[in-house]
């Protein structure tokens, strides 16, 4: 029997360079590219019903300043000592860790990115936002500028488009005279802690 050429082998090899390589770049990046796509759409954590941690009571708005869906307003509220920027919003339908005052409901968010910790703004013009964002709805929702990510308060602020994995962490709301009040954060409160 005869022994295999290695100089014939070896030439082979080469010339088989020309296409493997090529193709093991493709194979990575169109790989790459289906785990992106299917993380960026569905690897969304749930918005079960929030695990409270007692915190100060700070004024986020006076309910007349929310008279009709949609209506919102950016307040500070203070994660141990420090400010954070959080949103309340009146929304349309009932959500889980919301509130629900005399027919109107109400959900208040921080506005820390869970994903890198930018300030999510109020997407308030959902055509423009479908184009940023990628996110098609027929309402207002928060959009981050650092990644464009999208979270959906109807959803109790679940990330619903981009990299944010975790939904943003909602406040707890309580009403008093006609004021709504934030005394309190949900727990893991993401991304400062995990859980
Ligand atoms: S920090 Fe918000 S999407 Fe990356």
């Amino acid at each position: 029997m005869d022994e295999p050429n290695l100089q014939n082998l070896r030439r082979i090899s080469r010339r088989d360079l020309i296409w493997i390589i090529p193709s093991a770049i493709s194979a990575g990046f169109f790989g790459w590219l289906a785990w992106r796509t299917y993380s960026i759409h569905f690897t969304k954590t749930a918005v079960a019903e929030p695990l409270w941690r007692e915190g100060p009571r700070v004024r986020a708005a006076a309910l007349n300043e929310l008279g009709a869906p949609w209506r919102f307003k950016y307040f500070e509220y203070a994660y141990q000592g420090s400010p954070l920027k959080a949103v309340v919003f009146r929304l349309s339908e009932p959500v889980v860790g919301g509130l629900t005052v005399g027919g109107a409901h109400f959900l208040a968010l921080s506005r820390i990115c869970t994903h890198q910790g930018c300030v999510v703004n109020y997407v308030d013009n959902p055509e423009l936002g479908s184009i940023a964002y990628n996110y098609r709805t027929d309402h207002p929702f928060l959009g981050c500028p650092c990644h464009f990510g999208a979270y959906e308060p109807l959803k109790g602020g679940k990330a619903v488009y981009g990299p944010p994995r975790f939904p943003l962490p909602r406040l707890r709301l309580e009403e008093d005279e006609g004021v709504l009040y934030a005394t309190g954060y949900e727990t893991p409160f993401r991304p400062l802690e995990q859980g």
